[in-house]
């Protein structure tokens, strides 16, 4: 029986050729020929001024706040809804993350809940952009400014998705993404840093550096303890063909959203991915929210997942809210994370898939709601 799997990248002639020529060429002088093409690729893509490809989103994030000096007794704001990966570098700076809760549509953070969560140790906001969905950044960038805290925009599961016509992560003074190779564009593992504030690319190169000022690079004396989170030449030429090939991919898993918003639409009582009209959704990750007449419970859902995938169907579910982990305390008031949890599942996309295999998918999402 055909797997139908949750992602999985394009990779066409484009992306071997320019692997092949950076394994067999990348080497010696030419050792930053991708890198530096991919760096330029990116500054266009996003429109952002100052770009630095990494190894994992995880090394982005870690890199910027590091960057802005975030450590001990500082906290910084996170919705309760994401991956682990948004929330990991916070507590290795030894830094508090404050999990807020997010919106039952979008599942971004709940702009109006960040005000509330606001001390005087707020020292950065993350605002994520789960599944390909956007959050209300002019909201959360006015209360970056009204409070002085810094926004970074987590754009790894949305790279490509726009507010107001602007790409996601270009939108705050910083931003990252990620290229793992279950997300829109991949490197295999990668990620990159996305920032607008020219004062802080000194800093931010130094870190990301090991701590070796450019100038210095040469005699190997080192100014400070910085981290290594760097992409290979061979990663970047991979990523490189992902990006010239942005709008196809783009287009395709846009595509693939309306054929299960077709197949879906005569179920009740469900919410998929929004996109209000500042926006565009590239719909990372389809994803059904099953509204309270169906009451949804962990066991429910679960059985609804366990029979999908015997039907080898790789469907999944949404994240745990981050604050029931066993290294944080409970956020009982993030009532709708608790919600999306036991009510949300994610359904597979990826470039290869046809519109057989989406009814396939929803075919059987009915049968298993006795639909
Ligand atoms: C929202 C979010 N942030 C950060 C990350 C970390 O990305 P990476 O695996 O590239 O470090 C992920 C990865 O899944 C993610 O989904």
């Amino acid at each position: 029986m055909k797997k139908i799997l949750f992602a999985k990248p394009s990779i066409t002639k484009k992306e071997i050729d320019y692997v092949n020529d950076a394994v067999s060429n990348g080497w010696g002088e030419n050792c930053y020929d991708y890198i530096h093409r991919f760096t330029d690729k990116l500054k266009e893509y996003f429109n952002s001024p100052y770009v630095w490809p990494t190894s994992s989103c995880h090394g982005a994030l870690h890199i910027i706040l590091m960057s802005l000096k975030i450590g001990r007794g500082d906290e910084v704001i996170v919705p309760d809804m994401t991956w682990i990966g948004s929330v990991t570098p916070v507590s290795w700076l030894g830094a508090t993350p404050v999990f807020v809760d997010v919106m039952e549509d979008s599942l971004c953070i709940d702009p109006k809940k960040i005000e509330k969560a606001i001390t005087n140790k707020t020292k950065a906001i993350i605002a994520v952009h789960p599944y390909g969905n956007v959050a209300d950044m002019d909201a959360i960038l006015e209360i970056g400014k009204k409070y002085k805290i810094n926004v970074i925009e987590d754009a790894a599961e949305s790279v490509g998705s726009e507010y107001k016509n602007k790409k996601v992560g270009s939108i705050a003074d910083f931003g990252i993404i990620s290229l793992h190779g279950t997300k829109m564009f991949t490197s295999g593992e990668g990620g990159a840093i996305l920032c607008k504030r020219k004062d802080l690319v000194e800093k931010i190169s130094l870190i990301e550096s090991q701590g070796r000022k450019s100038s210095r690079r040469i005699d190997f004396w080192v100014d400070e303890i910085g981290l290594k989170y760097k992409m290979s030449n061979i990663q970047a030429a991979l990523a490189l063909a992902q990006f010239e090939r942005a709008d196809d991919i783009i287009k395709k898993k846009i595509e693939i959203f309306n054929w299960y918003k077709k197949q879906l639409s005569l179920i009740n009582d469900i919410t998929l991915n929004p996109k209000p009209e500042w926006v565009k959704n590239v719909y990372w990750l389809p994803t059904i929210i099953f509204g309270k007449s169906w009451a949804m419970d962990l066991e429910k859902r679960n059985r609804l997942l366990e029979n999908l995938n015997k039907k080898n169907i790789a469907a999944r579910p949404i994240f745990y809210p981050v604050s029931s982990f066993p290294m944080y305390e409970d956020c009982p008031e993030n009532t709708i994370s608790q919600r999306v949890f036991v009510s949300g599942i994610n359904l597979p996309s990826y470039f290869e898939m046809s519109e057989d295999d989406v009814i396939y998918v929803v075919d059987n999402i009915k049968k298993e709601l006795n639909l």
